[in-house]
């Protein structure tokens, strides 16, 4: 039997969404094939052993060096810093234990949605229009197309992108620290408001359609890329905030998105394309809108780590290919590598 770690919580503002993810993946691995080592990372970044996700018993790895060492294979399912952004796949590198997952590069690359932007641009993958802001000594700069520093010029990004615009840290996932605004004086404030998040913050503009995510699994050395079919968010709120992700009820999720056939293919050779374009490997979700009046795609952003409980989108897109939760976990923790 393969040794089996499961390490999730974490220091991110997504620590209960992991919790949450975790619980699920550890029910529904097949026992008969993995001894299970649940470890937990706690807020402040400590590091214990469970029997089980979610659990208040616990006890605190010294040596987590060590512990790790003894095992055969990782899933980190971490959202968010330190988890999603190659910082643990890095320490994995290092330690020399496969993990499931993306790389450094490309999990450090899908984590900061400036540096997405930039290589969706170069795979010229369609996005909205964005203006990339950065705060440096307490105060702000426009990062424009040559990738230096301007003079921040809220009438000048007024006149570059319409209104509403959607502010967000470069850095960040579940929505968090994300607004949607509708004038200049809610702009500037959700600028402050997302650098309480990242010193990095994107100013986009809004597009009004339906949202839609398509899963990616990667079968590694042997195996091939697989896109999934296309589902779709209703959001019980006016957009896909936090809140409306995990504590409303009346959001919801069509599996397959109500759209032709055609774009669900066109989507799924874009979701390929950008898993691609960032160098990913082992699976990611890919997030698209579709414009309202113009039924134009655009690519939102690329999760290496999507939320894995099993209402989530990533499980419920390839169940609804006939790939079951449990041979997903196989297939992802087949394509494990260093
Ligand atoms: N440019 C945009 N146009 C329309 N809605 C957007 C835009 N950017 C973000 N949103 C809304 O905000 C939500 C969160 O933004 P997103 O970039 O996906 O951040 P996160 O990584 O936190 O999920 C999206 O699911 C969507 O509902
Ligand atoms: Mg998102």
């Amino acid at each position: 039997m393969k040794k089996l770690g499961v390490i999730f919580g974490g220091t991110s503002t997504e620590h209960d969404v992991s919790i949450m993810s975790a619980k699920s993946v550890i029910e529904n691995l097949d026992n008969q094939k993995y001894e299970i080592y649940p470890i937990y990372i706690d807020k402040q970044g400590k590091w214990f052993k469970q029997s089980r996700a979610g659990e208040e018993i616990k006890e605190e790895i010294e040596n987590v060096v060590q512990y790790l060492k003894k095992l055969d294979v990782i899933f980190p399912v971490l959202h968010g810093k330190y988890g999603e952004d190659g910082t643990i796949q890095g320490m994995l590198e290092i330690l020399g234990i496969p993990y499931v997952g993306c790389k450094v590069l490309a999990s450090s690359v899908g984590m900061d949605k400036a540096y997405t932007k930039i290589i969706f641009e170069k795979a010229k993958i369609p996005q909205a229009p964005y203006v990339y802001v950065q705060k440096k000594n307490n105060t702000y700069k426009i990062i424009n197309d040559n990738l230096e520093e301007e003079k921040l010029d809220l009438e000048q990004i007024a006149s570059k992108l319409k209104f509403p615009m959607f502010v967000k840290p470069a850095n960040s996932g579940s929505s968090v620290g994300v607004k949607k605004v509708k004038n200049i004086e809610e702009l500037e404030m959700a600028i402050q408001y997302a650098s309480e998040y990242d010193r990095k913050i994107l100013v986009e503009q809004g597009i009004d359609g339906k949202e839609v995510e398509c899963a990616i699994l990667d079968g590694g050395e042997k195996g091939e890329i697989l896109a999934s079919t296309v589902g779709e968010i209703l959001s019980a709120e006016e957009f896909y905030s936090f809140d409306a992700k995990y504590n409303m009820p009346d959001s919801k999720t069509i599996v397959p998105a109500n759209i032709e056939k055609e774009k669900i293919e066109e989507i799924r050779k874009l979701a390929a394309k950008a898993f691609n374009a960032i160098d990913g490997s082992g699976l990611s979700r890919v997030d698209f809108f579709i414009e309202k009046n113009t039924n134009k795609v655009y690519i939102n952003e690329i999760n290496t780590m999507p939320g894995f409980t099993k209402i989530s989108m990533y499980p419920k897109l390839f169940e609804a290919i006939g790939i079951s939760y449990t041979q997903l976990l196989d297939k992802l923790i087949e394509s494990a590598s260093i």
